[in-house]
């Protein structure tokens, strides 16, 4: 299969109070607000090479809306699109999604939104107050302190980590880096995967609700370790509490922080971690006594860390059709560390 899909492009959620959301990115984490259509929002980071790279999108729940991948060619997109719809998912295409234009959009077997795309707008400032002395750098680093480079990845939530793992390896290529499974039973718990050399731009939690297409949390990049300390300082001095970190995942050795937007929607500072082109890269199995979510293994994740959005008891949500293992799994504090 030649290489279909580049990198993460952008991620859209909804937020019950768009403008309470828009502020906190803003002021708090440190984006840049540049667009506004039809109500949602449209923000970048400082680094980030397009126009946008977070969608706020007005919504009774927190929730993903999409999940944006950028293709390798406009022949790729093509691929892909037909590939996903070998797979039995007829999907969509798009020709107005703002500052991209023309996209492929489709609901996966587990009911996450993606959209495919090779169009895209550029973001450069070359003058004025935003323009960088980096000529490669789109705009001016943020003033705000701990405010990330660019998007990083997403975590979705699935009742089925390894079924979705290989879903996504056989019909767009994403390499599987590495999967965690339960010390006590045969239960894939978490498992990441990648379009590029970093160790995932797509995760994926055991869901062990009903409700599909949830997302866990969405990250972005800092430079360093040294901003993520500073993002996590700032925002206990702003009153905004940090529900985890900063620690380092065992998996892709990366730092961590994580903390909640206003919607409730978890967000992650990521910064460190290997950088891996292997193209024929052979996963490893973790254990969570390993250290695969937190290295350190000197605490045990928060409870509130397997919740993911929207909230498992909204509308559509049942218990039926939960194994009892999967609950006991989730309520397990092992099973907890295997998160990342
Ligand atoms: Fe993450």
């Amino acid at each position: 299969m030649i290489k279909l899909l580049s990198h993460l492009s952008y991620v859209a959620i909804t937020s019950p109070d768009v403008e309470a959301s828009v502020e906190f990115y803003k002021n708090q984490v440190g984006l840049i607000e540049v667009d506004r259509v039809d109500g949602a929002v449209y923000l970048r980071c400082w680094g980030d090479y397009y126009a946008y790279s977070v969608v706020v999108i007005p919504g009774d729940e927190p929730s993903l809306a999409t999940a944006a991948w950028r293709t390798t060619s406009a022949e790729a997109l093509e691929e892909a699109a037909k590939r996903v719809q070998a797979a039995g998912i007829e999907g969509e295409w798009l020709d107005d999604v703002p500052h991209i234009g023309r996209a492929f959009r489709f609901t996966g077997p587990w009911g996450h939104s993606l959209t495919l795309h090779w169009d895209v707008t550029r973001h450069h400032d070359t003058e004025g107050e935003a323009a960088s002395s980096y000529p490669d750098r789109p705009s001016r680093r943020s003033k705000v302190a701990g405010a990330p480079r660019q998007l990083d990845h997403v975590t979705i939530a699935c009742s089925d980590v390894d079924a979705f793992a290989a879903w996504y390896n056989e019909v767009l290529g994403f390499r599987i880096m590495a999967r965690t499974v339960l010390d006590e039973a045969p239960i894939s718990v978490f498992s990441v995967l990648t379009t590029n050399e970093k160790s995932h731009d797509l995760g994926v939690v055991l869901d062990g609700s009903s409700r599909a297409g949830r997302i866990n949390h969405y990250a972005f990049w800092v430079d360093t370790r040294e901003e993520l300390l500073i993002a996590a300082d700032i925002l206990g001095e702003n009153g905004y509490p940090i529900e985890y970190g900063p620690s380092i995942h065992g998996i892709g050795e990366q730092n961590f922080l994580y903390y909640r937007e206003p919607s409730s929607l978890r967000i992650e500072l990521n910064t460190g971690g290997y950088r891996n082109y292997v193209p024929d890269w052979t996963p490893n199995t973790w254990k969570p006594s390993q250290g695969s979510n937190n290295m350190y293994r000197n605490s045990v994740m928060p409870m509130s860390m397997t919740e993911s959005f929207p909230p498992a008891d909204g509308p559509s949500a049942t218990e039926e059709g939960v194994p009892e293992e999967i609950k006991e799994a989730l309520l397990n504090p092992y099973a907890q560390q295997g998160q990342g």
